[in-house]
């Protein structure tokens, strides 16, 4: 392809998610972004309905398989599909054959020998849903992989703060906390500088990624400087499960040092938004007065996560084009 068609095809919309499966935001174009922004706003809308059902995933299957614990990827994907007419199963690990020993991939293509149509997948390991894409002709769907991506999240946090501040583009955006061990913040860093944020990330030194300002962040420990004039603040939470070493003196140390308290939202600009993925450790990242006050946006985050999961379904399903051939 030259140039100039290069150029014109970045400036026409994109109207369809062409392809298999969703495994990262590094992966998506800001077109792309935009789409599933845009069909979100569709969905939403079907949840305010009385009967909070659409035919559009009749027919489909779809598999949540999780391997780590979660609340709120999971259900929310599990009402994604149900509202979409989906026919949904949860595997339970704990109860299934990975408890003698089976391995991912032979998990997965025992599945897939059921016919389903996507699987869901959350994975201790960075890059299990890369490695499954290539086994299975299901489409996979992310929904957490170590400390590398958790594209939902990213995208239902992108379209909470668009819904309120109406752009994303020129927003001081700053992300505290365990920046080391965060998929979240992975996924979070590639969306928010796709489309044009300021994003600005605060934690101590031990837990700052060494490389992480090649990817268009500005990086420090000052948490005021992080604050001051901040959009939006979200706060990471301090990931002890998937810490070997002590990274800093103590929790009471980090909280005095780094929590999100009324004092520091002060610095912020005064419309600011309070952002975090879950779970939240209250007195450690976050005061409670912050998390259940007027700025926060944390339980809309949730709510938004069921309408970002149905346009995801929905756009890898073949979106508009597979309603029409059905
Ligand atoms: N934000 C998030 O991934 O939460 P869960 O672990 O509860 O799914």
């Amino acid at each position: 392809m030259n140039t100039t068609s290069q150029e014109l095809d970045q400036k026409q919309a994109v109207t369809a998610l062409r392809r298999k499966d969703l495994l990262g935001i590094a992966e998506l174009s800001p077109g792309e972004i935009e789409l599933v922004l845009d069909t979100a706003e569709a969905m939403k809308e079907v949840g305010t309905r009385p009967i909070k059902k659409v035919p559009a995933l009749r027919g489909k299957t779809v598999v949540n398989l999780f391997y780590e614990p979660s609340t709120r990827t999971r259900t929310s994907f599990e009402i994604a599909e149900k509202r979409l007419s989906a026919d949904t199963l949860n595997i339970a690990i704990g109860t299934s054959s990975v408890v003698k020993g089976e391995t991912l991939a032979d998990t997965a293509l025992n599945l897939e020998a059921m016919s389903p149509d996507m699987i869901v997948l959350r994975h201790a390991s960075s890059g299990a849903c890369h490695f499954l894409s290539r086994v299975c002709r299901s489409a996979i769907i992310n929904a957490g992989d170590g400390m590398h991506e958790h594209p939902t999240q990213a995208l239902l946090d992108a379209f909470t703060i668009r819904e309120r501040k109406k752009r994303l583009a020129g927003l001081k955006i700053a992300i505290i906390g365990d920046l080391l061990h965060s998929r979240v913040l992975r996924s979070n860093i590639h969306l928010l500088t796709k489309l044009g944020a300021n994003v600005w990330v605060c934690g101590p030194p031990t837990l700052i990624p060494a490389d992480i300002r090649r990817f268009g962040v500005t990086a420090t420990s000052a948490v005021e400087e992080a604050v001051h004039d901040a959009d939006v603040i979200m706060l990471l939470r301090i990931q002890l499960e998937r810490m070997e070493g002590a990274y800093f003196p103590s929790l009471r140390e980090y909280f005095r040092v780094f929590g999100m308290t009324e004092a520091r939202l002060q610095l912020a600009r005064p419309d600011v938004m309070i952002m975090h993925p879950g779970p939240m450790n209250r007195g450690v990242e976050i005061a409670s007065e912050v998390a259940d006050g007027p700025y926060s946006v944390i339980l809309d985050q949730v709510a938004n996560g069921v309408a970002v999961r149905m346009a995801v379904l929905y756009l890898l399903a073949g979106g508009a084009e597979h309603e029409e051939a059905a």
